[in-house]
């Protein structure tokens, strides 16, 4: 079980069910249906968190892996920076299988950090969830390489993913070398918001075509959409996985579409160098979060 091997294209649930709270209208069988076609279509990978739609998005996935081999798929889905302590943590993963109706998590991760709770005991109640085979894996997510280090020494299994905003636009994690150091130590490096950042009532274009130049040339060189370029920039990478939020089919194809062509080197590296890169876009990774 524990050597599944992820699909580098991982679907992210973020927006399917609702937003912060559930929402009462959601089209279920539009969410449904997407993760079914993902699963269908090679996407073994699914991201959650107990805090996406008020554990909604948790219980869709449950509801729509039931006609799956439960070994076949990879579920991840996180503890939010309150329930760090342990008694919390361990009623918060309680509650997140009984939403996902699984007994085991694939990969659980500590979503942010929370200076206010000791990692000793974070690390305690990972550790007896681990023991106990409530999770297989731990993950970390907005974190950097200190924090990724504190949580090494303190585990009785090594971290398996760290998961942090990387894109085109927001490289925090590549300056600061975390991506190469999750790379030397087999931990696998998993980009939230690859494409772009989309908020009910709230779109941003930056990959929409007029807004890079530069992403407008490589999508016509190579026949694709300016998302494919995007895509594919990071999942050339060794060692890093994507995960993308679609409830919308048309989009997965493209998404899995991007298994069909690849960047020149030099393409590549005219994206990694030429690209705008804005630091101000609220991408810093959390690793100082204060939770009141
Ligand atoms: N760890 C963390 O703190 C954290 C934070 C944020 C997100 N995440 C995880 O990362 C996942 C992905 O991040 P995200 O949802 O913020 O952003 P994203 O996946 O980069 O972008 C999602 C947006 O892209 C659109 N989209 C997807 N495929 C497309 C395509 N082929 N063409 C055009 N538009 C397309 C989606 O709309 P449609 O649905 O209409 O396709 C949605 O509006 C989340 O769902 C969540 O699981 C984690």
């Amino acid at each position: 079980m524990d050597d599944i091997r992820i699909s580098k294209i991982g679907l992210g649930t973020w927006l399917l069910g609702g937003d912060v709270k559930a929402n009462i209208n959601n089209n279920d069988e539009k969410d449904l249906n997407a993760i079914k076609y993902a699963i269908k279509n090679g996407i073994n990978h699914i991201d959650t968190s107990e805090s996406y739609s008020g554990g909604k998005s948790e219980i869709l996935i449950g509801q729509s892996i039931k006609c799956f081999e439960r070994n076949k798929i990879f579920i991840a889905t996180k503890v939010r920076e309150w329930n760090l302590s342990y008694d919390k943590l361990i009623l918060s993963c309680m509650k997140s299988l009984k939403r996902l109706d699984t007994n085991y998590i694939d990969l659980y991760y500590v979503h942010k950090q929370n200076k206010a709770i000791p990692i000793e005991e974070t690390c305690k109640a990972l550790n007896y969830l681990l023991e106990k085979g409530f999770i297989k894996n731990v993950g970390l997510s907005n974190v950097g390489i200190e924090t990724i280090e504190k949580f090494n020494l303190l585990l009785d299994k090594q971290v398996y993913a760290v998961q942090n905003q990387y894109n085109l636009i927001c490289r925090e994690s590549q300056v600061k070398g975390i991506i190469e150091y999750c790379r030397k130590n087999n931990i696998k490096f998993i980009c939230w918001r690859p494409i772009l950042l989309s908020y009910p009532g709230v779109s941003d274009p930056m990959y929409k075509k007029g807004t890079y130049p530069v992403l407008d040339e490589m999508a016509k060189k190579y026949h694709v959409s300016n998302v494919q370029v995007v895509a594919k920039w990071l999942l050339q990478q060794d060692n890093v996985y994507i995960i993308f939020k679609s409830n919308n089919i048309k989009h997965i194809q493209e998404i899995l579409e991007t298994q069909n062509f690849n960047l020149s080197r030099k393409d590549w590296q005219i994206l990694n160098y030429n690209f705008p890169i804005q630091f101000d876009r609220g991408c810093a990774s959390n690793e100082f979060y204060e939770v009141s």
